[in-house]
């Protein structure tokens, strides 16, 4: 069965749907069949990616029961992502979406559907952490929780892990946080690294991986495409470091499943 991670945060603009686009890309780059949800009913992944997005079938059908998986999964030109946009969905339809992916066992059973040739799928969500994205929580394995790099994030921090423990005890036992990640992060500013530094102080799931905050990220969504698909390789180092995601996050899902590498207790070779 594919493991399941949603990329969540409180605030809008900390760079959620940046990071699963980019991230996704990085796991099939290295082998991983992935699969990229769209669960936020703005559209943000297809907004970045498909200009017609709005006209592609997807979730929304798929929950509806008006797409097949194979009508509503998208096959892109990198060989082993797939994506499911959020399908045709007016304004007024937002409600009723809302309703049906926060039907318990509903979403679970979509993504059922969607994952049989994957091994991983990463699911968007919208800014918040309400009905759409404790649904996505609820049927997830893994949860990568978003910060931006300022001080008030820092407050915010807390309730997100209380909100977690919450959706552990009440709705899904099997969810885990798989880490904190700080976004935006911009070196140069004064306060910057006392913040990264109470983070990862205070907050031991702190991701040693942060998304710095440069331009490259801008441009490539005004584009419509991941940052490596940047030409004449302006995008090559944003995409290096979502590789470095990518090793951190697999590490640390191998570790939590008890799937870690062994090391021989034994020298395979001798120095002196
Ligand atoms: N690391 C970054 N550096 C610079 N701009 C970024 C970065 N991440 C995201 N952005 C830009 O900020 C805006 C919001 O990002 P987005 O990923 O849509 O956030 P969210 O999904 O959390 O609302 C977009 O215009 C995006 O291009
Ligand atoms: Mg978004």
């Amino acid at each position: 069965m594919a493991r399941r991670l949603v990329i969540a945060s409180q605030k809008g603009g900390v760079g959620k749907t940046t990071v699963a686009l980019n991230l996704a890309v990085a796991l099939a780059e290295r082998g991983s069949r992935t699969l990229l949800v769209d669960l936020d009913p703005q559209g943000a992944v297809g907004l970045s990616l498909a200009k017609a997005d709005t006209e592609l079938p997807g979730l929304a059908e798929l929950l509806m029961g008006q797409a097949t998986p194979e009508e509503a999964v998208l096959v892109t030109r990198l060989a082993g992502l797939s994506l499911l946009p959020r399908g045709r969905l007016d304004a007024t339809d937002v409600p009723s979406f809302e309703e049906e992916v926060s039907r318990p066992g509903v979403l679970a059973e979509t993504l059922e559907s969607a994952e049989a040739a994957c091994d991983i799928v990463i699911m968007d969500t919208p800014s918040g952490l309400g009905r759409v994205t404790t649904a996505a929580l609820t049927a997830a394995e893994f949860a990568v929780l978003a910060f931006q790099t300022e001080s008030l994030a820092l407050r915010s921090i807390g309730q997100g892990l209380r909100v977690l423990e919450h959706i552990q005890t009440a709705g899904n036992p099997r969810l885990q946080l798989l880490g904190i990640l700080p976004t935006l992060v911009e070196r140069e500013r004064p306060g910057t690294h006392a913040v990264l530094s109470e983070m990862w102080n205070g907050f031991p799931d702190t991701l040693e991986t942060v998304i710095p905050r440069t331009e490259a990220f801008a441009h490539a969504s005004t584009l419509g495409v991941p940052v490596g698909f940047l030409g004449g390789g302006a995008g090559a180092p944003e995409a290096r470091r979502f590789e470095l995601l990518a090793d951190e996050l697999e590490a640390r899902m191998n570790r939590l499943l008890g799937m870690e590498k062994v090391h021989e207790a034994q020298p395979a070779r001798q120095l002196l």
